[in-house]
């Protein structure tokens, strides 16, 4: 929208609302932290971002990562939203342009909504423009006292009188302003009301009392404007947003069994043709190619999955990478840095943890591998175990390429066994086998012909001598 726009965030308010210790814009939803959201929204619209926050600035900025162009202004008191503001005016400059303020608790705004509004004030004569919403329920938010059609005043909730509580225009606490005639009225606001607390609300009013028109847009949908106060907000919000990450998913192709219980991350993104069944949950940076199938109860959380991949029924997998048409599970545990190559095969009830699973390898049934490289074509018989851990420090365990390991052998790491080797079955493996080798690593069977007809004659004599 030009470089004329400079966009004022106000995100320092302590949000005593949430009842925690962590400041209010930090609490996650769907993925981001709140402040996230209306970041990334004004750097979509362009021009100057100027974010204010309270004093725990530093975790802001951590948990925002990228801040190139963000210039943060802290409020050291939390006086009120007009006092938040006026931190910002030094470094919105002196700039006549548009001042666009965005709350940094109403993570539903869209961006067609804000250029709407800054349209329509840019093409009026308005000292404020601002974004209001009609609702069912108007209790907690500012309303919108109008006179002759125009705006008068917001008066807050608990500043309203009876009649004014029935008003069901409220205030978003997004408008635009004119810059210079801005922060000449704000000068003005005065802490006389119920809180104590410096309003923006109150600029309105001032500009209105100093014969400047005051403009409104009004949001066609109400609920982008629903601001999170509360623990009860936030899962209300974050129930709008999952259900909109879902439609968009849909119309980019992928089935969705049973919206009602599928919990996807605004951050996750999935390929077409792509099947999730009922009761998953994909989340953080999680990226899922096309035509997977992800089956019942999946926890999938920022892991890269190919094409075709699938999922059987109750998997859990963190940070890790599965290639094209490997096929997982049923309950399987892909912990973090694991790796599993294209067509592999990683059955019920194994747990895989920084190793990587060569192309085509099978790992079927009740093993746990964990710092581990296994090559290709590989097959690892069930019940198989890297003892990778020897009390005080981890081991690497290799397989080479094409190597058969037998049922529930221990590999006993550091260790290597060559391509091609075998194992026998029950083995307890400590050194190092070969490229094209058999070990054996296990008692030698005993096998007594007839013992047990002679164990009952034995038994038998001994009871006679009683
Ligand atoms: C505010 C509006 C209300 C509007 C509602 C819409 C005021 C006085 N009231 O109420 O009219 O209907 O939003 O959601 O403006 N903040 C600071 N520093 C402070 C106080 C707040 O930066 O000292 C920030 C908060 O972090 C928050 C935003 O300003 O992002 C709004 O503050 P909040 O306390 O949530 O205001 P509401 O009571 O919701
Ligand atoms: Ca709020």
């Amino acid at each position: 929208m030009g470089d004329d726009l400079t966009t004022v965030i106000l995100a320092a308010g302590e949000g005593k609302r949430m009842r925690s210790r962590r400041p209010k814009v930090l609490h996650r939803l769907c993925g981001r932290p709140l402040i996230a959201y209306p970041v990334n929204l004004a750097r979509r619209l362009g021009g100057r971002v100027v974010l204010v926050v309270g004093p725990a600035s530093e975790e802001v900025r951590q948990a925002l990562g990228d801040t190139i162009n963000v210039h943060f202004v802290e409020q050291k008191e939390r006086l009120g939203t007009g006092h938040a503001l006026l931190q910002a005016r030094s470094a919105c400059g002196n700039g006549a342009g548009a001042l666009l303020v965005l709350p940094g608790d109403t993570p539903l705004l869209s961006e067609a909504t804000l250029r709407r509004l800054v349209d329509a004030h840019r093409a009026g004569n308005a000292a404020a423009t601002l974004l209001t919403a009609v609702v069912d329920d108007p209790a907690g938010y500012g309303r919108i006292v109008r006179e002759g059609g125009g705006v008068a005043a917001i008066v807050e909730d608990r500043d309203a009188s009876p009649r004014q509580r029935e008003i069901r225009e409220i205030g978003t606490s997004v408008y635009c302003f004119d810059a210079r005639r801005l922060w000449a009225a704000l000068d003005q606001v005065r802490a006389d009301n119920d809180q104590g607390e410096y309003y923006l609300t109150d600029v309105i009013g001032i500009l209105q009392r100093q014969g400047q028109p005051v403009a409104a847009v009004v949001t066609d949908d109400p609920t982008e404007c629903l601001g999170i106060n509360d623990r009860k907000q936030l899962a209300r919000v974050a129930g709008l947003l999952r259900a909109r990450t879902l439609d968009r998913l849909m119309a980019e192709g992928v089935t969705i069994v049973d919206p009602a219980t599928t919990y996807v991350d605004d951050t996750v993104s999935v390929g077409p043709d792509t099947i999730l069944a009922p009761g998953i949950v994909l989340e953080g940076a999680t990226v899922i190619g096309a035509a997977c199938a992800i089956g019942l109860g999946c926890h999938v959380s920022d892991s890269r999955l190919g094409d075709r991949v699938t999922l059987k029924p109750y998997c859990v997998l963190a940070e890790a990478t599965v290639e094209g048409e490997a096929t997982l599970g049923p309950f399987c545990h892909l912990r973090p840095l694991s790796r599993v190559g294209a067509r592999a095969k990683i059955g019920n009830f194994v747990e895989l943890k920084k190793s990587r699973i060569g192309r085509g390898s099978k790992v079927p049934h009740l093993s746990y591998v964990g710092d581990a490289t296994v090559g290709d074509d590989v097959n690892v018989g069930a019940g198989t175990i890297t003892c990778n851990y020897d009390g005080v420090a981890k081991h690497e365990t290799r397989i080479g390429a094409g190597a058969f390991i037998g049922t529930n052998t221990s590999l006993v790491a550091p260790i290597t066994i060559g391509e091609g080797a075998y194992v026998g079955a029950g083995s307890t493996i400590t050194k190092d086998v070969p490229p094209g080798a058999l070990a054996v690593a296990r008692g030698k069977q005993v096998t007594k012909a007839g013992w047990a007809a002679r164990r009952k004659q034995k038994a038998g004599k001994k009871a006679g001598h009683k």
